[in-house]
């Protein structure tokens, strides 16, 4: 009887204990997560307030961005530790010369004559002289990324075409497919491409499909340097799945240095027509008209800056020098396509697309290109690039085709669909 009374004053101990652990589990649970939510929110707005500039003036993008028109001199990139008294060039050096143009009339010229480059254009609201337009960074933003510091920086290893056979396992690790014309083995002092400008699908919000030319010096082992520009369309970047124009620059393989666009302090913007990471408009219908964007990077040969322009007549800034090591004196290789990434490797493919999500077989107005490809040389003389190769991982499933004729100069159409019976 007090054996049986004991025995359940025992079991009842036993489960208020464990009631009592439940309780606890569940009051402290939330309370634990909100805590960290909190903290993580607090340290976003820090790191918001760090690269958000205070604006003269707003302008609300009808894509739901907000440009900011930041003073020239409250920049993100004057905060890098090499430029704290850099003087800002507003001046840009010669343009190369023999910068050649498409002159059919089939495809129109995103370069802010004709047209409004990107959509926030459209609100007939302008950045005033003397400040940049730069799309502010939202909370969200950065609650997106897996770690705040790491928000606008990629996380890959650096890619290098002829090494494929060594590290195609490094390759199939990251899931990143590319379909790329490239050039190497001389001096590169800059590179030229019109890119065709697609909104290709991405399945996984995690996924991203871009179009770029990359300027690259050094070793992929740890120390390159590149210096990146084209568009892209990254839901974890931007939140949604617009194509956007972007840069990217690093100076040691991806590792600690370089960003996206200005989400780190490093380039210096002097135009105030063009915004980073801004929504491009319009863009290419398949079988309808086809849109290109211009990109021209090329070295001042005395100051040593890289610089970009957009179009045929807006020079957007530059990547100071100083950023660099083994750009300091000029790219040892220029790659110009696509690049996907394929987030399980090992299960289905995706079916995110790359370029119009079609082949280069089916051609111009169904397949996206990049035409009139330059490089740089030594003179500042934009020239033919050269012996240009190819490289897909896997052409089945995102093809690359190199072409040459008069009006387009070297040309290439690139692209497909991912995910299909060829790649499965
Ligand atoms: C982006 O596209 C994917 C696939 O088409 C879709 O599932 C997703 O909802 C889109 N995301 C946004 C933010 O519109």
């Amino acid at each position: 009887m007090v054996k049986a009374t004991t025995c359940r004053m025992h079991g009842m101990l036993w489960w208020s204990i464990l009631l009592c652990f439940c309780l606890a589990s569940f009051y402290f649970r939330p309370v634990s997560s909100r805590f960290s939510t909190s903290m993580k929110l607090a340290r976003t707005r820090a790191h918001l307030r760090r690269i958000n500039k205070p604006a003269i003036q707003s302008i609300q993008s009808p894509d739901g961005d907000v440009i900011d028109c930041v003073l020239l001199s409250h920049q993100p990139a004057l905060d890098h530790p090499k430029l704290r008294n850099h003087q800002i060039q507003m001046e840009p050096p010669m343009l190369p010369e023999g910068l050649r143009h498409k002159t059919t009339t089939e495809e129109e010229k995103i370069d802010g004559s004709m047209f409004k480059p990107q959509l926030w254009h459209y609100v007939e609201q302008k950045c005033p002289p003397g400040t940049i337009p730069i799309r502010r960074t939202t909370e969200n933003d950065l609650l997106r990324a897996e770690k705040i510091n790491r928000y606008g920086k990629k996380n890959q290893r650096p890619f290098y075409p002829p090494q494929t056979a060594l590290i195609h396992s490094s390759l199939n690790e990251n899931g990143h497919q590319h379909a790329i014309t490239y050039v190497e083995g001389d001096k590169y002092y800059g590179a030229k491409a019109e890119i065709n400008v697609w909104a290709p699908s991405i399945e996984m919000p995690n996924e991203f499909s871009l179009s770029q030319l990359w300027l690259l010096a050094g070793s992929f082992e740890g120390d390159l340097n590149s210096i990146e520009a084209g568009w892209q369309v990254s839901p974890d970047l931007y939140g949604d799945n617009n194509t956007r124009l972007f840069t990217y620059w690093t100076s040691d393989a991806y590792q600690a240095t370089g960003c996206y666009n200005l989400l780190c302090s490093g380039f210096v913007q002097i135009s105030d027509q063009i915004a980073l990471g801004a929504t491009i408009s319009p863009l290419s219908g398949y079988g309808g008209r086809q849109f290109d964007i211009d990109i021209l990077i090329w070295k001042d040969p005395r100051a040593g800056n890289w610089w970009m322009s957009f179009g045929q007549n807006c020079v957007l800034g530059y990547w100071p020098a100083a950023l660099f090591t083994n750009l300091a004196e000029a790219a040892t290789m220029v790659e110009w396509g696509g690049e996907v990434v394929n987030s399980e490797p090992g299960s289905r493919h995706t079916s995110t697309q790359m370029g119009s999500g079609h082949f280069p077989s089916e051609g111009f107005g169904r397949a996206s290109y990049f035409s009139n490809l330059q490089i740089v040389d030594a003179s500042n003389n934009l020239q033919p690039p050269g012996n240009l190769n190819t490289f897909s991982e896997n052409a089945a499933c995102y093809d690359v085709e190199n072409g040459y004729n008069s009006e387009w100069g070297y040309y290439f159409y690139y692209g497909g669909p991912g995910y299909n019976d060829r790649c499965p």
